[in-house]
């Protein structure tokens, strides 16, 4: 009987996390609009995409020849506006390969067996590739004459790496962390009325971290253009106190910068919209001279009565509309999408969101995804958080970097709790700066609970370092007194270092120190920053060194982690925590513990590197979820093991489960809660069933059978209907099945896949962490009975048709509808 098979589970999951989407109105709008994004060109604020039209080469770290002659001579700087022949208009970069961002080279390159690229997934980036660690990126616009006295800036939500910005010959700026936005002015230095040139050389040679973290223009480019008297990037700040039975008080903070001459009669007038989009508050402030070059801060209070709370369960998102005005004329307007809600951590109670207490099952992660690598369409980044929705967890930490501020719109639209972290422990002008571009970056958005300053820091434990938080945290409750801090410490808990100074204590796994702590610590409320690492393969169940594959029994941890039953049984027990968060939700490239190659990403995912689930998905759902689970593993199609015992396990959060093995019952056992069942099963062909009881009845069922040879593909999306706007993807779940549609689990068929229409394929996957095929290619091998693949719209609305076949295997297609689309106001 195969009612219910785990190909059903996978769609199911997929199917899930459409309705968790459709709930929140993210299906509807798969690629929302970003915070602040402006209205149409020709308004009084134009904030314009730059990601299309780009074109790119590779440089070259030692040899100016090969890098367009930069640093050829020593006079790079000696003169205004004379860099490189590459910055002028006449330029020839017809040889320039065409690309849009986002943009990541470095999954573009081959891997190389070199020890020292083990932990950032060994793709030749560093000091030793000097061929293939710099990037050029070329983009040339025009700007209209009725620019001139406009301000007019560049702005990069971040680029990997160190990245030097020219501008019509003239050099602009230089940032060296890939992750922190940051902004240009560049208005000095544009032609009106003609073309500009627009020049990045990006050197990915050293490393900001530990793990894989792309290269290149990974994330969006916008070019702003703005009134000289406008409210400045990132300046407003919009916080709420909830009043259980009374109005919401909301406090508006607002800059308005006057980079004119003369002095500016101003004022701002604050309205507040409500999720269903009525106007609920309106305030206008006093006017104020504001003198020439400076900056006002404006107050604001404004009471909203009956406040739609934002919450995980129903994430409801109010916008604070600004309007600018100077000597009674409008001249800007801007957008802050915000929510109304309470958090508080308490010592002894844990979390709590809007006045209820609220365990946090999160899950860290990186940003790398399979197909695409660090440059993630908008759409994966909700994708991402869906799955992770649909496994019951509801809080992302950002490890270990500032995100991207899709990644946090995806979390405010679709409900998940944020502990949003910067680079490091660093209070040097640089590191303030990276961490106060983060928190001004992010401030309004409602997911985000927890401010954290680093990442087990050599120095966590010592005075040096309690000094060096105490001046992080000055920066950051300077500009969000609303949230506390943390940092994710590994030892040196208590004592005279960072626990000193911190509003919530951070624990990287130490579990055995956490009682003790509480204990001696009896202020400070407690967070599990960093727990689990539990390691896993998708699909496997016997360890295999020589492939780099773990067994995915919750059976494997290095020795300072724990197993996903371990450590959230303990979380689970105490109140005081206010919960943890898993490292991680999904594979990453780079780290491959406990191997090295030829794995070339992570053991560590709940899920793999695309999504599929792995066992230990099903042990969250069980016990973070609200749904009843039953997932029986392993596979059952173990030719040559007939006779010999197989570990049978179950995840399951029912009330007793019965085994049977081709009808026969291999007995019945209750369901501790927080933990798995195991039966040792001597093996032999057939179908394997749980059967799960709930008060006494029977309340599902599921198995596992023996299949066939690989017979076929069936194809699935995410999303059948998308946007045609250039941006949005689909997410292709290819799986092998034998001629009676049971799952293969072992398969790993060489697929090919073909796009017509209006969309094109931008990335492959399959989980393996040994796999060595390029991510962009149009074939891949099946890992385990299963492949993914990323479909990108054209921006023109059409069908598209994905095909993915393999020699002697029935082939599949599956078709998508792209609608027409809004398009996002772009440079042209
Ligand atoms: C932690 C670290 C993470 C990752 C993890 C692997 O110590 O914070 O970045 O390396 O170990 O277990």
């Amino acid at each position: 009987m195969s009612n219910f098979t785990r190909r059903d589970l996978f769609k199911t999951g997929i199917a899930a996390s459409a309705i968790v989407a459709e709930q929140t109105g993210a299906a509807a709008q798969s690629q929302p609009p970003a915070a602040s994004a402006s209205p149409s060109p020709g308004a009084l604020r134009e904030r314009l995409s730059l990601d299309f039209g780009w074109r790119f080469h590779l440089g070259h770290a030692d040899d100016p020849a090969r890098d367009f002659g930069w640093g050829k001579s020593g006079d790079i700087f000696a003169k205004s506006g004379q860099t490189i022949p590459a910055a002028t208009e006449k330029f020839d970069d017809s040889g320039w390969r065409k690309v849009d961002l986002p943009h990541d080279w470095a999954i573009e390159l081959p891997f190389e067996h070199n020890p020292s690229l083990n932990d950032h997934g060994y793709h030749p980036l560093g000091r030793a590739f000097p061929a293939t660690s710099i990037g050029w990126y070329r983009r040339v616009f025009d700007l209209p004459a009725s620019d001139l006295g406009r301000r007019i800036a560049l702005e990069f939500d971040g680029v990997y790496r160190d990245s030097i910005v020219i501008f019509n010959g003239h050099y602009i700026g230089r940032n060296f962390s890939g992750y922190a936005p940051f902004r240009y002015d560049m208005g000095d230095h544009a032609n009106y009325g003609s073309k500009n040139v627009l020049l990045v050389r990006v050197d990915a040679t050293l490393g900001d971290g530990w793990f894989y973290e792309g290269a290149g223009i990974y994330r969006h480019v916008w070019l702003t253009k703005t009134n000289p008297v406008h409210v400045p990037q990132w300046g407003t700040l919009v916080r709420s106190t909830v009043r259980p039975g009374a109005p919401a008080a909301v406090r508006i903070t607002t800059e308005v910068d006057n980079e004119t001459d003369v002095s500016s009669n101003c004022r701002v007038v604050s309205k507040i919209v409500d999720p269903a989009g009525r106007t609920v508050a309106t305030v206008a402030a006093t006017p104020i001279s504001i003198p020439a070059w400076s900056r006002y801060t404006f107050e604001q209070t404004v009471e909203v009565a009956a406040p739609a709370l934002w919450s995980v369960e129903d994430p409801r998102l109010y916008r604070l509309e600004t309007a600018v005005e100077s000597a009674g004329a409008a001249v800007d307007t801007y957008t802050t999408p915000f929510g109304i809600r309470s958090v508080r951590f308490d010592v002894e109670k844990g979390f709590f969101f809007n006045d209820k207490p609220v365990k946090l099952k999160g899950t860290c992660n990186h940003q790398d995804h399979a197909g695409v690598g660090a440059a993630l369409p908008d759409r994966i980044q909700y994708y991402r958080v869906e799955r992770l929705k649909d496994m019951g967890s509801n809080a992302y930490r950002t490890s270990h970097n500032p995100p991207t501020p899709e990644l946090v719109d995806a979390c405010d639209q679709l409900g998940m709790l944020m502990m949003c972290e910067t680079r490091m422990m660093d209070s040097t002008p640089e590191g303030l700066s990276q961490l106060e571009r983060m928190i001004r970056c992010h401030r309004n958005h409602p997911s985000i609970v927890i401010w954290s300053v680093g990442n087990e820091e050599p120095e966590q434990g010592t005075e040096r370092g309690a000094r060096i938080e105490a001046t992080m945290k000055r920066i950051v409750k300077a500009n969000d007194d609303s949230r506390p801090i943390t940092q994710a410490m590994n030892y040196g808990w208590g004592g005279k270092g960072a626990t000193k100074v911190q509003d919530v204590q951070g624990f990287n796994y130490g579990e055995d120190q956490i009682d003790r702590f509480h204990k001696d610590w009896p202020t400070l409320p407690m967070v599990g920053t960093e727990t689990a690492s539990t390691v896993s393969t998708r699909g496997i169940y016997f360890n295999d060194k020589e492939k780099g594959y773990v067994r995915a029994y919750d059976l494997e941890h290095p020795p300072w982690a724990k197993l996903a039953e371990v450590w959230w049984k303990f979380y689970d027990e105490r109140p005081f925590l206010a919960g943890g968060f898993a490292w991680t939700g999904f594979d990453y490239r780079g780290e491959p513990t406990p191997y090295g190659w030829p794995c070339i990403n992570s053991h560590f995912g709940i899920m793999d590197m695309c999504g599929f689930p792995k066992d230990n998905f099903y042990y969250y759902q069980a016990w973070w979820g609200s749904r009843p689970v039953l997932h029986l593993f392993p596979h059952w199609n173990w030719e040559g093991k007939e006779g010999q015992e197989v570990d049978v396990w179950v995840h399951s959060n029912l009330d007793r489960v019965e085994l049977f093995l081709n009808g026969q019952s291999q007995g019945a056992q209750d369901i501790t809660r927080n933990t798995h069942l195991m039966w040792k099963v001597k093996y032999a062909p057939g179908a394997l069933e749980a059967r799960g009881f709930k008060d006494g009845k029977q309340a599902l069922v599921t198995n596992r059978e023996t299949s066939g040879r690989a017979a076929k593909i069936v194809l699935s999306t995410d999303r059948q209907r998308l946007q045609a706007n250039g941006e949005d993807v689909a997410m292709i779940a290819a799986q092998i099945l034998d001629s009676q549609d049971r799952e293969v689990p072992t398969a790993d068929s060489p697929l090919t896949f073909k796009v017509s229409g209006g969309g094109k394929l931008i990335g492959l996957g399959n989980g393996d962490p040994s796999c060595h095929e390029m991510d962009k290619a149009d074939s891949r091998r099946a890992f385990n009975g299963l492949c993914m693949a990323i479909v990108q719209t054209s921006k023109s609305a059409d069908e598209i048709h994905v095909e993915a076949s393999s020699p002697g295997l029935e082939s599949a297609t599956v078709s998508l509808t792209s609608v027409s689309a809004t398009l996002r106001p772009s440079v042209p």
